[in-house]
């Protein structure tokens, strides 16, 4: 089951992740328009609420609008930097490089959502660091000087 995702092609990976029907999402303020400003100015959101208060929602809403596939990472205090940058496979006797979603999402210049952020721990979410400032590169550590990078990011 394991070895089927990952050998899936990069396509098959990212057309999964792509939202076809409009998500219902009812504003409750400018929101949208915020959201929308931050993409065009290539800037990260940081979503802050109850459960249940619409953010999942609102970022399926937000992947349909910008027509970008919507990856999302559900964090928790296990979740290793690997876990979200990706790792070597071993695949018919070989060591392949397979990428994190976060990864595939900044290659593709598609939506990452870090679900529950908070829950992870500092040591993997400081790879995100030189994502959301003004880097906007994804370091690979396991690749010598090697990182990841959209140019619409
Ligand atoms: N603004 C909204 N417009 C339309 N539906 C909404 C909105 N806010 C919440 N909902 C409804 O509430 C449900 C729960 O919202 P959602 O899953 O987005 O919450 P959440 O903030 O991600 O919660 P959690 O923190 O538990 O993940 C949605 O499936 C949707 O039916
Ligand atoms: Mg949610």
């Amino acid at each position: 089951m394991e070895l089927e995702i990952y050998m899936k092609t990069v396509e098959q990976r990212l057309e999964e992740h792509l939202i076809t029907e409009k998500p219902y999402y009812l504003a409750s303020g400018k929101e949208i328009e915020i959201a929308l400003s931050a993409h065009k100015n290539g800037l990260p959101l940081l979503l802050k609420g109850p459960t249940g208060c619409g953010k999942t929602r609102f970022m399926q809403f937000l992947a349909w609008k910008l027509q970008r596939p919507l990856i999302t990472v559900s964090c928790h205090d296990d979740l290793s930097t690997s876990d979200l940058v990706g790792r070597f496979l071993i695949r018919s006797g070989e060591a392949v490089w397979t990428d994190g979603p976060l990864t595939l999402a900044v290659r593709a210049g598609a939506i990452c959502y870090l679900d529950e952020i908070v829950e992870a721990r500092k040591d993997t979410t400081v790879v995100i660091h030189p994502l959301a400032d003004d880097r906007r590169e994804l370091p690979i550590e396991n690749w010598a000087n090697c990182s990841a990078r959209h140019p619409n990011l």
